[in-house]
């Protein structure tokens, strides 16, 4: 792991997949991740799940599917305003139990659900949901046609796909950034927004709607950068493990791509036929 995780890190083998996959669900469960990102691990944070679930036209009483749900905040905000069902799919075990038990907590546990399993092969059955979210993850996922594809395979003929994402150049990317740890910040593998509108076109997803909200991507890594500045001064409990020079070093790579316009971020809107 420690080689593929400084090396350039694009056209990966099966065995490097499953790597790559373990790594990032692995990465987003360290105690660390919640205490930099906060509630939500995405740009834009939940203002920006409400305006992609307005998108979607959510109505109560629906069925969702959250792929890569995380912490699971995306899956009880739109229990909780919307009336609708949720089904969270995260590979991290420990990220869904804790989901799970927050559920239950908040007697949300018959209106929200979260499973362990991979976007590329989705625990439910085909044709089950009325639509479905996916927020800064599709561009983490090693094999997307098959994510896309499984992404179609449980929608119900016209749902939707709602999909927030980094979009970027990667022929201009930072080497620095193409490695692993790249790959779990969401930047090794993101692509540009028209390849993932063909991706989604392939899977028989009609992309509908497409805005930028790169500001978001900007301020998310801002935000990044001065938590790591404030926690490495105050010595936080739970990061002694943080490496925060190369972490800095890294961020502000990432926001020299957003400044240049390699990077940004991206809502689309997809509909199955
Ligand atoms: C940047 S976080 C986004 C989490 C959530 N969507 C949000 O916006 O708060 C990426 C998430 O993708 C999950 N993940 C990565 N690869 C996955 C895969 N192949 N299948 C399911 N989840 C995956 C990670 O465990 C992590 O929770």
């Amino acid at each position: 792991m420690g080689d593929l995780f400084t090396r350039k890190a694009v056209g990966v083998t099966g065995g490097e997949a499953d790597a790559i996959k373990v790594c990032c669900s692995t990465a987003y469960q360290r105690d660390a991740v919640a205490l930099i990102l906060g509630e939500s691990y995405h740009p834009g944070g939940l203002d920006l799940t409400r305006r992609l679930a307005g998108a979607l036209g959510l109505r109560a009483g629906q069925r969702v599917l959250d792929v890569a749900s995380g912490p699971g905040a995306t899956a009880f905000l739109l229990a909780a305003e919307l009336g609708v069902e949720v089904d969270g799919v995260d590979l991290g075990d420990r990220q869904v139990a804790a989901a799970n038990a927050k559920a239950a907590a908040n007697g949300l546990a018959g209106r929200v659900r979260f499973h362990v399993g991979d976007a590329e092969r989705l625990p439910l059955p085909d044709e089950s949901v009325d639509a479905v979210v996916c927020e800064c993850a599709f561009c983490t996922f090693p094999d997307k046609p098959t994510a896309a594809a499984e992404m179609a395979r449980v929608l119900k003929p016209g749902g939707r796909v709602g999909i927030t994402d980094v979009a970027l150049d990667p022929g201009r990317l930072h080497h620095e950034l193409k490695t692993l740890a790249g790959w779990v910040a969401c930047l090794a593998d993101a692509r540009p927004v028209d390849e993932y509108v063909a991706l989604l076109a392939d899977a028989g997803l009609a992309v509908t709607r497409r805005e930028s909200h790169d500001g978001a991507l900007a301020k998310m890594v801002d935000q990044i950068d001065a938590r790591l500045a404030a926690f490495r001064m105050a010595r936080v409990p739970g990061l002694e493990g943080v490496d925060f020079d190369t972490a800095r070093q890294r961020t502000a790579l990432a926001a020299r791509a957003v400044r240049d316009g390699i990077a940004g971020y991206t809502l689309l809107v997809a509909e199955k036929a």
